[in-house]
Parts: C-alpha cells; structure tokens; sequence
C-alpha cells in the first residue's frame, strides 16, 4: 500500500506548489466544527506538505471564524478533488497555530505580496458593511512591507486519516490510511 500513500503525498506536494504550477489540489475545502455545532466548510490553498511529518499548512487571518473555531476543538476535515482524473482526497487531522515567530515571518516573506493584502484589511473578517468597497484597504502610500503580519496565522494539520478514492474509468478503488506512531497503516476498502 506504501505506493498509494506515496501518490496521495505526491499529488498535495504537487497541490502545495502552487508558485510553480498551479494542480487540481492547491485549492482544498477546509471543514471544521462551528461555534454552534454545526459543519462549516471553505476553500484554502495549501501552501506546504511534510510527507515525512504527515503534515500540511495553510495560511488564514487569525481574525477569521475557523481560529475561534480550531481554538475550541483543533479537528479538522480536509478535501481535494482531481476531476480529469477521478480522484478525491479526504483528510482528517488536528490543526495547531503555529507560534513561532520565525517560521511566520519567513512563509510572510515568501508570500507573493497579493497575497498578503487581505491581512492588512482593517476589518476583521466577516464584519458587517453597507457595501463591499467598505472591505477595501484605502489608498494611499506603500503599505509597510510588514502591514497586517499580526493577522497572518499559519495553521499545521497533522493528519491522522487518510482516505483516498480512485474513480477514473478503468479502475474503481479506495483505500483508507491512519497514522499510528509514525506510520501510516491502511488498506483497500470497497469505493
Ligand atoms: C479560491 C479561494 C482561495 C481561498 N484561500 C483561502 C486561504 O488560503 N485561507 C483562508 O483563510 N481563506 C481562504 N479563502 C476564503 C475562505 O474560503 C473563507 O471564505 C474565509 O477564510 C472565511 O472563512 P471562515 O469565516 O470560515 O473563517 C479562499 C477563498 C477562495 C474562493
């Protein structure tokens, strides 16, 4: 089974390279467990994958809904799809803020500068406004290259499960995975 691990790892380290080209999981919904109960579920990009570790990363605004509710309880559900190639994959795992101030300030300065605008906003996201361009950061000088680093959040997920689901024409095959000291342990179940 080591070889379809090693897929699933290659295809989000291919998904996590976005800078390069950008492939069927460098966008992946994100679900958690709202402050109500509730499922809530959005897209991120992942930004970085540790096959080795069983981990990946995500970057989000330490001022949005999903920190409050990671806060309260750090499981996490992550899904991507190939459509061409008629694969999904699903991963259950634990989220921690990253706290070092190093490793925030080394992936803010690798970020691309676009990418970094939402976290200078002066709102918080979600607040209410009479109209979108209320949202938007005014004009005016140069930010300061290091403008809204105190609401850049690196979210890790260590990944505990693994499910992965081929369904492209020739071939009809899952497979679930879980991670125990290290390792991944699993084998093929019915799609
Ligand atoms: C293409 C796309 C990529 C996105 N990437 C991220 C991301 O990497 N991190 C993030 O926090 N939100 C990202 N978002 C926005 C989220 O989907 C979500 O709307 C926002 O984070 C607020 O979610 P929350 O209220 O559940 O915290 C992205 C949205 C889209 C459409």
């Amino acid at each position: 089974m080591r070889d379809v691990i090693d897929r699933v790892w290659s295809m989000l380290s291919a998904g996590a390279n976005a800078a390069a080209t950008r492939s069927p999981f460098t966008m992946l919904q994100a679900a958690t467990v709202g402050l109500d109960g509730g499922p809530k579920v959005r897209t991120i990009v992942l930004r970085g994958v540790s096959p080795e570790a069983g981990s990946l990363i995500f970057h989000t605004d330490v001022r949005s809904e999903k920190v409050l509710e990671l806060g309260k309880d750090p499981r996490i559900s992550l899904l991507g799809c190939d459509l061409d190639a008629g694969i999904q994959i699903r991963l259950e795992g634990v989220a921690r803020m990253v706290d070092s101030l190093e490793e925030r300030m080394a992936l803010w300065k690798l970020s691309r500068p676009h990418s970094l605008i939402v976290y200078r906003a002066q709102l918080a996201p979600g607040t209410p406004i009479a109209s979108p361009e209320e949202a938007h950061t005014a004009p005016g000088n140069t930010p300061d290259s290091m403008a809204g680093f105190e609401n850049f959040c690196l979210v890790t997920v260590d990944v505990q499960k693994i499910d992965y689901l081929d369904l492209s024409p020739n071939r009809h095959a899952r497979a679930k995975f879980c991670r125990q000291d290290g390792a991944w342990h699993g084998g093929w179940v019915t799609p």
